[in-house]
């Protein structure tokens, strides 16, 4: 029996069906942008909620040691990190937690680096926070997208570069870095006094012949200059319980973060977060092995259907995440005509290749793959026919 179910969440208040008015031309399209889940979370997860929900008191909170342990456990198990408790911090989302690490470890004005196309509020937190962004591009090779390493020392030295945000897996395009790779760019961080926020919250999410590398386990060299996010947001599908998970193993760059949390009040967060959370490390591996299968399954399925009768579309080998990165540009360039073609010709909502990075992009999609195989039948079937009348 299987243990994942497609739930249709139209009219839940589902950012990324419901949301579709608000962010797009129509609110009739496929939903195939925001990145999480149209999976129910596993039963062990509803089942610890429901218990907690029936104990009918919520007063304030103090999250137990196995919700600690539980995390410690799978990271050791599945990442071969070992985790200190005294490391961990909480956030109420990568999101948020980045936000603060760009407060905390690069003054005003100062330069925080990216590597685009990457996840847009990278860019954000640097550009909304008052800090000087500095773009270093992938490169993009015959054997994929690849960091730029020579690009990458060079701007740190011009541009004085205080921290960096490494994406890792790399959301949209799916790369799951190398031990050598993340090795060099944090060789580069570490030789010039650059930060690293290494956001991991795609680390579960791996394919088959792939092996996620946490930044911290390449060499404890690296630990006064490394903070790793990651949650079990992707993993579990579990955004809105908004509790992640912040490893800081220096602890200067602890103290810091603990004085930026204490000065903003936010040390810790709601129970609703932590009991989900705990279930899931402890008892959803089950749950989250069938989810990897139908990603797996997915992928290949858009990505066969696209290169058979789309030749010159370009799928990016999918080593992690659930997002698959597509170029059109042989189609389209520009991100009007990449709208008018998603939206107007197949119907279907997707993360624009503009929102990486800038118009470099314009002619690329971010496509969700974490829903049903129906729809993912229905998106290839609307591309391949909109594009053959192109
Ligand atoms: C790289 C990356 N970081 C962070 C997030 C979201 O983090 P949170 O919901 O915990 O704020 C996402 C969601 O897509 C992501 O892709």
């Amino acid at each position: 029996m299987s243990l994942l179910k497609y739930v249709d969440r139209k009219n839940t208040n589902c950012a990324k069906w419901d949301g579709l008015e608000h962010s797009f031309s129509r609110g009739d399209l496929l939903a195939m942008w925001v990145a999480d889940m149209d999976f129910e979370v596993p039963e062990c997860v509803s089942d610890a909620l429901k218990s907690y929900i029936e104990m009918g008191a919520f007063g304030y909170y103090i999250p137990p040691a196995d919700y600690f342990n539980a995390f410690i456990d799978w990271e050791r198990r599945y990442h071969g990190y070992e985790v200190k408790r005294e490391w961990m911090r909480f956030a109420p989302g990568v999101v948020p937690a980045f936000n603060w690490l760009v407060q905390i470890l690069a003054g005003e004005g100062e330069a925080v680096a990216v590597m685009p196309p990457v996840y847009y509020p990278f860019m954000k937190a640097v550009e909304n926070n008052d800090r000087r962004l500095v773009e270093v591009p992938l490169l993009l090779t015959d054997a994929g997208y690849a960091m730029d390493y020579e690009s990458f020392e060079e701007a740190i030295v011009r541009e004085d570069v205080k921290a960096f945000i490494f994406c890792s897996p790399h959301n949209p395009i799916g790369r799951v870095w190398k031990k050598d790779e993340i090795r060099r760019v944090l060789d580069i961080c570490k030789r010039h006094n650059v930060y690293v926020i290494s956001d991991e919250i795609h680390h579960d999410i791996i394919m088959s012949g792939h092996t996620h590398i946490p930044s911290a386990t390449v060499s404890t060299s690296y630990d006064d200059i490394l903070v790793t996010l990651t949650a079990a947001t992707k993993t579990f599908n579990l955004a809105a319980v908004q509790n992640s998970i912040v490893i800081i193993p220096d602890e200067n760059i602890r103290a810091k973060w603990d004085a930026f949390a204490q000065g903003i009040s936010v040390t810790g967060g709601n129970a609703f977060g932590y009991v989900a959370v705990q279930a899931a490390y402890e008892r959803g591996r089950p749950w989250f092995e069938e989810l990897l299968g139908v990603v797996e399954g997915n992928y290949k399925y858009l990505r066969d259907r696209l290169e058979a009768e789309l030749p010159e579309v370009r799928v990016a080998d999918l080593e992690g995440t659930y997002l698959m990165w597509i170029d059109l540009s042989a189609y389209v360039n520009t991100e009007e005509d990449t709208q008018e073609l998603m939206e107007n010709k197949c119907g279907i909502a997707v993360d624009y290749g503009a929102w990486f990075g800038g118009n470099k992009y314009a002619g690329c999609i971010r496509v969700n793959l974490a829903t049903s195989r129906e729809n993912i039948e229905t998106a290839a079937d609307r591309i391949i026919k909109a594009l053959k009348q192109s």
